[in-house]
């Protein structure tokens, strides 16, 4: 057996894994919502970076990277879930209010099922989505639309949630749990979340006020 696939079938492998993954992929939530973030200058500003993206040559194993990313993340944190859910108590039913567990922790699984969804819409409508009149356009005509913005801030207020736990759960897995770091961790972790939510938040946000367009 590979050192790989024995650290893959401990419990506490498969949890660096999961770590690991959501740690990259909150790397690529801060370079995403930077790059959207242009939007707020317009369409030439915005178009223009949205092409200079797409005709860089690395771009495509990028994806594909981050689509692995994705997918290898949700799979092993769903198989970390059912290994707890089996490894449960019989009888244990309801959650303890003790224990330091928050809205995030206890909505995790919930909140990434939220954040699936958007991710397959998201990803029909933007990446597969038609751009003849450039993203810029494509991105303004869905979100004009209320119910389609209300879902993203609903997603995105789900995913600030999801990462109010997750970011700072990734870095208890590695092991940096200690008195003196582990509050500053958490409160890193907070404003985090904060700032990815509020940040994603505010474009569609914006544009259902009629304030891009
Ligand atoms: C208001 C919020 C968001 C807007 C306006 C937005 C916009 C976009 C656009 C325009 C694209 C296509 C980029 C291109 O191919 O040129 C894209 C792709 C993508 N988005 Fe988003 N996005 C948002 C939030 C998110 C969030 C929260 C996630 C992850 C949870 C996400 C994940 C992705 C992924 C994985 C891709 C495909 C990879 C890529 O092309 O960069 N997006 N997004």
């Amino acid at each position: 057996m590979s050192f790989l696939s024995r650290f893959y079938s401990s419990s506490l492998g498969r949890k660096f894994f999961v770590a690991g993954a959501g740690l990259s992929l909150c790397g690529f939530l801060v370079l995403h919502l930077s790059g959207n973030l242009l939007i707020f200058k317009g369409p030439g500003v915005f178009n223009h970076f949205a092409q200079t993206l797409d005709s860089n040559p690395f771009i495509l194993p990028a994806e594909l990277i981050l689509a692995g990313l994705f997918l290898f993340h949700i799979v092993i944190a769903l198989i970390v879930r059912y290994h707890n859910y089996q490894a449960r108590p019989i009888g244990y039913v309801k959650y303890s209010a003790k224990g330091g567990r928050t809205w995030g922790s206890r909505t995790m699984t919930a909140t990434a099922f939220i954040v699936l969804a958007f991710l397959i819409i998201h990803l029909k409508d933007f990446r597969f989505g038609d751009r003849s009149q450039g993203v810029y356009h494509l991105v303004v005509s869905c979100l004009k639309n209320p119910y389609y913005a209300v879902f993203y801030i609903i997603a995105m207020l789900s995913l600030s949630l999801h990462l109010s736990h997750g970011f700072q759960s990734a870095f208890q897995t590695f092991g940096l749990n200690h008195p003196k770091y582990t509050p500053a961790i958490k409160k890193l972790g907070y404003l985090f979340a904060a700032v990815i939510g509020l940040g994603f938040s505010s474009i569609p946000f914006w544009i259902m006020l009629g304030k891009i367009r």
